[in-house]
């Protein structure tokens, strides 16, 4: 287990570590050994990674003499709603789980979020490890203790702050992931970069690519510092009530463009996000925050990556500023009817503000929409 490495989330009690490293599933049975109280533990998977994964994360529960039972979810967002809820804490009921029973996530985002709800609701509270086989889900959604499901009045309405005894990132399980999911995910890596760490952004114009193509040990860099980063905001604000926005840098507008699209597979979470961040650095430029090079900087680096970068790289959707600015206004963030948005200074210096003139705001969308 040389090659792996560990950071911690530092929470007082709930402090857990992160495990990243090439063959990390191989070792999962070791790795997870010490967090588990009762057998079996219940592993929820999806039914694509089930295919690629499971059959060598299994093995693994069992050549370390845990026993385990497997829930295996149908792939996609459409899992995340109240019906695929009912359905998997019924089969996790099913089990016989005790308060010291553990759930692993073995999936993305979607089995994740939901995964640690249900661990946070069943009994009161059992035990939840994440397994991340996203790049998304590995540099973000695995860290940090949100978790949820949709409603139809939107997306990840209706969840808990609940974390994990343990994550366990194989930076291996990627090379399977399409690449169109791979790219999307990286823009939540360069988001840490933005948002706080220049130098990580000079670092990711440099090694990106290779991030991409599956040089395991700059993947294996790119994913623990986008989770160091992560785990130091959330140690500091675990509930959101301050510094843990900075993590929504480009998911404001982002999250008005999946609207706008139907949360539908012709724009991934993070390609939204990707051409949200633009719009973030656009509204500064024109507000006079933030050097104009600095947008282009970001603008050439994310088209180099493959990623979107305006509302016109999404094919065959029409975009309204006013829809957009709707879709804002009912954004989970919105305090007192003032929309939050976090803009920039520059590369690495963003910053949380509700003091924008919406006018303002139109006048960057009606800019980004004819580009
Ligand atoms: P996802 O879980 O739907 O995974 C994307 C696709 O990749 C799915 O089809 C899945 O089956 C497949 N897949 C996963 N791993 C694979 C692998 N290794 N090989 C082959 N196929 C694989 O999506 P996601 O992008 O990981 O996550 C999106 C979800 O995460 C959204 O619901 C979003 O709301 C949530 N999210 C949560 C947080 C948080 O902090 N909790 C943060 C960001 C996003
Ligand atoms: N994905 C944003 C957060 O965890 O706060």
């Amino acid at each position: 287990m040389s090659d792996f490495e560990t950071l911690s989330v530092s929470l007082g009690d709930r402090s857990y570590d992160m495990v990243s490293g090439p063959d990390v599933i191989s070792n999962a049975g070791k790795l997870v050994a010490p967090v588990i109280d009762h057998e079996p533990v219940i592993v929820i998977t999806d039914d694509n990674v089930s295919k690629h994964h499971l059959e060598n994360f299994s093995a693994s529960l069992q050549s370390a003499g845990i026993s385990s039972t497997v829930i295996t979810l149908p792939a996609g967002e459409n899992t995340k709603g109240y019906d695929g809820f009912r359905n998997l804490v019924n089969a996790i009921l099913d089990t016989g789980p005790e308060r010291r029973s553990t759930l692993i996530a073995l999936g993305g985002g979607v089995i994740g979020d939901i995964t640690g709800f249900a661990a946070s609701v069943i009994l009161r509270g059992i035990h939840f490890i994440q397994v991340p086989t996203t790049l998304l889900a590995q540099v973000d959604s695995s860290v940090g203790g949100k978790t949820g499901i949709n409603t139809r009045h939107g997306k990840n309405l209706v969840g808990s702050f609940y974390q994990p005894r343990l994550v366990l990132a194989d930076t291996g399980v990627l090379d399977t992931l399409p690449r169109r999911e791979l790219l999307a995910g990286y823009a939540e890596v360069a988001k840490y970069g933005l948002l706080g760490d220049k130098g990580f952004f000079e670092w990711l114009e440099k090694n990106g690519k290779a991030v991409i193509e599956g040089d395991m040990a700059i993947r294996q860099q790119a994913v623990m510092t986008s989770c160091r980063a992560k785990a130091d905001i959330v140690s500091r604000d675990e509930k959101e009530a301050g510094d843990r926005a900075l993590l929504n840098l480009g998911h404001t507008f982002g999250h008005a463009l999946e609207a706008e699209t139907g949360f539908s597979d012709r724009l991934l979470h993070g390609e939204a996000v990707a051409i949200g961040m633009m719009m973030a650095f656009d509204l500064s430029v024109q507000m006079g925050i933030c050097p104009a090079e600095d947008a282009t900087r970001v603008r050439t680096h994310l088209q180099s990556i493959g990623l979107p970068i305006q509302p016109t790289d999404v094919a065959g959707q029409a975009w309204q500023s006013t829809s957009l600015i709707g879709h804002m206004a009912q954004d989970k963030k919105v305090q007192n009817g003032k929309i939050t948005f976090i803009l920039t200074h520059g590369i690495g210096d963003a910053f949380i503000t509700s003091d924008v003139d919406i006018d303002d705001v139109e006048t960057m969308l009606d800019r980004a929409i004819a580009a």
